[in-house]
């Protein structure tokens, strides 16, 4: 392997370059018998660990090439608050490191189209990745190149939400700061509102810092948006009831772009498991419509009609590996009539939630932040 400067000897070009300038300077690696290596992502702020992967990567090969996500794409992959270094800076930094020898910056939330045009040897990425969950596209344009992906372990304690958390607990000085709440909602978004209403009411010190849904056209994103948040669609990949390898993926990456730190499933319609589970291991919740253990699963207000109930309710409960087990935090009950219909009693039920959820995250906010 050489280092950055041997390789500057067959190399006309180098640092931050345009995507033809990189494809004709990758056409003289090709020449001279040197291996690729590509890796993209955003490098907002660069620490240690992205330094060390960095080398790794560059140690795969004889020159290595960085994508960097140019400010509109970092913006729909993290929120509106980030980047918060712009491109050009972002490129400086990387171009100035002893790793990398190219840097080319990309639109779009995909390097599809670099790696298309660049067919690097090798494909690095961090080790919070699989193969598995990497993004299919992009996974399909590596197999097509012929790259060997390899994924690079992390450092531990080195990351940029780690960074962020210790600027944002450093500027609260000892103040008591607010609970960072993410929602994920497939439906209506009633409980989201409830826990926006609790907030704007001061019933509740926490702030909602990221709202994402597993479907398109939910009416939680109207909700969001009067609430003046944004919210975002993550395609939650093939399956009915489970999310795809790469959905969990992103989803755990935007939740802890925002510093979230507590995850309120609302009426998220699918089975959370490691490792999004993981990221988020007891700081993660949800509200059943029933009286748990009673009536596990789907539409619990119909189970308990049919089941001839005569009282029901709804429970928030931590988030574990299993289908509505996790230990229970709160609940309230109602009655069920006589002459209940599946929504009749669903709309009671959803009367008591909505002062249900934010009690319940009220009861565990200190212990989340304590931590
Ligand atoms: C709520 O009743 C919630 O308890 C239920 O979905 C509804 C969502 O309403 N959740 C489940 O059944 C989870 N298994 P919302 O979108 O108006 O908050």
């Amino acid at each position: 392997m050489t280092n950055a400067s041997e390789s500057a000897q067959f190399c006309t070009v180098g640092g931050v370059m345009t995507l033809d300038q990189a494809v004709e300077w990758r056409e003289q690696l090709r020449a001279a018998g040197k291996r690729l290596v590509f890796t993209n992502g955003c490098f907002d702020l660069v620490h240690a660990g992205h330094v060390r992967y960095l080398q790794q990567a560059r140690d795969l090969g004889d020159a290595l090439v960085v994508a960097l996500n140019d400010d509109a794409s970092v913006r729909e992959l993290k929120g509106a608050g980030r980047p918060l270094n712009d491109q050009d800076d972002r490129a400086e930094v990387m171009a100035a490191l002893r790793a990398v020898d190219g840097v080319v910056v990309f639109s779009g939330q995909r390097a599809t189209s670099v790696i298309d045009a660049l067919q690097p040897d090798v494909y690095a990425k961090g080790g919070d990745y699989t193969v598995d969950s990497l993004n299919p596209e992009e996974r399909a344009a590596l197999e097509n190149a012929g790259a060997e992906i390899q994924i690079l372990s992390l450092v531990p304690g080195r990351s940029t939400s780690s960074t962020v958390k210790k600027m944002r607990d450093s500027e609260s000085n000892g103040a008591k700061r607010k609970l960072r709440i993410g929602v994920l909602a497939s439906g209506s978004g009633s409980n989201m509102q409830a826990i926006h209403d609790a907030i704007v009411a001061g019933e509740l010190d926490a702030e909602i810092v990221a709202v994402i849904s597993d479907v398109k056209d939910a009416r939680v994103h109207q909700r969001a948006k009067d609430a003046g948040y944004e919210s975002v669609y993550v395609d939650p990949g093939p399956y009915k009831t489970k999310l795809g390898e790469a959905a969990q993926k992103e989803i755990a990456d935007r939740l802890k772009a925002a510093g979230v730190d507590l995850v309120c499933l609302a009426g998220f319609m699918r089975m959370v498991k490691p490792p999004l589970l993981d990221a988020f291991e007891g700081r993660m919740v949800n509200i059943h419509p029933s009286l748990l253990p009673a009536f596990k699963g789907l539409h619990a207000w119909k189970q308990a009609v049919e089941a001839g109930a005569t009282e029901s309710g709804c429970t928030v409960h931590y988030v574990d590996a299993g289908m509505d087990t996790g230990s229970i935090i709160d609940q309230e009950s109602v009655p069920v009539l006589a002459d209940d219909t599946a929504e009749s009693l669903h709309a009671r039920i959803q009367e008591k939630e909505h002062i249900l959820y934010p009690r319940a995250i009220r009861s565990i906010a200190d212990k989340l932040l304590g931590e």
